[in-house]
């Protein structure tokens, strides 16, 4: 089901959208809280980290999700844009996934509404993704004695597409944030005046809402386009390829991201350039920001808002100028690193041993001792 709302606030005045501001303004911590952790199953969640470690879910058996998605980076990879198959490059900036078991929708435009299985099915088969057959990788988990009993451990009986497309979202529902200093109580006098102008003064937390401080709605906050995506043949075809297929009219020619308008296809094009708001837990490992990272500092988020978004004639109304002083947008970046809490780094995220990608073939796996 999707649970994408595109804005309802258009036709209404400023003063109306003002007043609504205020009545829907979350104002206190509890409104927040820590992110709920998930409970999952043990060997389920084992098989689905050394699935996301492992290159062979790959086509040529070159990068795994861990190749993007770096733990050390928050589960991101610190580039503005993605990389992405070999001989290809990616056009969005990788979104990090702590906290995404709790998502309402996936992807910056939103395109996927239904659960992280078919998330997964999407990130291992998309061809500038990994590109790979998944019956193909059906019969190299065979190959590999290992995976023999971790599938049947999991209860997924043989080695499957199926079993795989189960067991790496449920390792993904492990990556909670945990033990921020927003958590702890723990917050300096300016991170707190940071939070009293954040969900105050200055209206992010209309958007901003819940534990991921994200609604999983999306909007046009008029965020500028990357020209990178269309300087960079790479970037170009892959972006090309994506908007023909996501049905774009005119997709050889435009020069923007189109967001979720993929997905609602409004006729009269209001909501080209509106994407699903982000979580602002884990930022300070998951530079740099918005959908096609074009702020590189939360620094540059801040002077954005704090001019009243970018220039888009789709742009939400909620943001307006907010005239904040040096001392204010300070404590608003303070307030938005204190909600970071503890590396995913351990071993229960990392898997360590290696993985082989080369073996002897094996004729009858079923024979195989394990
Ligand atoms: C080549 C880089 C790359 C690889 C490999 C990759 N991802 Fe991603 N991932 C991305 C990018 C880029 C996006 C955002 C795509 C978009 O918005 O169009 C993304 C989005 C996601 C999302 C949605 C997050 C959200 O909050 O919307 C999930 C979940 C995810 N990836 C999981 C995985 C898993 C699991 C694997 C391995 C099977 C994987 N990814 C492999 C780059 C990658
Ligand atoms: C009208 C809804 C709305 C309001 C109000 C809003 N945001 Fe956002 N925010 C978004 C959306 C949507 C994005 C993603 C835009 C994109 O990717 O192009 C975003 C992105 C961000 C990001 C980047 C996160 C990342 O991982 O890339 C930060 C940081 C942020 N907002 C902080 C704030 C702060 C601080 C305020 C208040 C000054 C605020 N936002 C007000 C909707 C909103």
């Amino acid at each position: 089901m999707i649970r994408i709302e595109f804005r309802g606030l258009l036709k209404i005045g400023v003063t109306a959208a003002v007043g609504m501001m205020a009545a829907l303004v979350p104002g206190a911590a509890e409104d927040f809280g820590p992110v709920p952790q998930i409970e999952t199953n043990a060997a389920q969640v084992e098989l689905g980290r050394r699935l996301f470690f492992d290159k062979r879910l790959s086509g040529d058996a070159a990068i795994s999700c861990a190749s993007c998605h770096d733990p050390a980076r928050g589960f991101a990879d610190g580039l503005p844009l993605s990389a992405a198959y070999p001989g290809s490059l990616g056009f969005r900036n990788t979104p990090t996934l702590i906290n995404t078991a709790h998502r309402a929708a996936w992807f910056h435009d939103g395109r996927l509404g239904s659960n992280l299985n078919d998330v997964t099915r999407e990130m291992i088969t998309e061809d500038y993704m990994m590109n790979m057959d998944m019956r193909l990788m059906q019969e190299r988990f065979k190959q590999d004695p290992v995976y023999v009993e971790m599938f049947e451990a999991a209860g997924y009986g043989e080695p499957s597409n199926g079993g795989a497309r189960k067991a790496i979202p449920e390792f993904l529902k492990t990556l909670i944030s945990r033990n921020s200093a927003f958590d702890r109580g723990e917050l300096s006098p300016s991170e707190q005046s940071g939070f009293t102008i954040f969900a105050g003064v200055a209206g992010c937390g209309t958007c901003h809402s819940g534990p991921r401080f994200t609604d999983d709605r999306v909007y046009n906050t008029g965020v500028p386009d990357n020209p990178e995506i269309w300087r960079n043949p790479m970037r170009h075809t892959t972006f090309v390829a994506y908007a023909m297929f996501m049905g774009i009219e005119n997709f050889m020619n435009i020069r923007r991201d189109p967001g979720a308008h993929v997905r609602g296809h409004a006729a009269d094009g209001s909501d080209v350039g509106t994407f699903l708001t982000p979580t602002l837990r884990e930022l300070t490992h998951t530079g740099p920001y918005m959908h096609n990272g074009v702020f590189a500092t939360l620094e540059e988020v801040i002077d954005f808002y704090d001019a009243g978004g970018g220039d888009d004639p789709n742009k939400d109304r909620r943001l307006m100028p907010l005239g904040l002083s040096k001392q204010q947008r300070t404590d608003l970046v303070a307030f938005l690193r204190a909600l970071s809490g503890d590396p995913l780094t351990g071993p229960e995220f990392v898997w360590q041993d290696p993985i082989p990608t080369e073996y002897d073939v094996i004729d009858d796996w079923r024979e195989t001792p394990n």
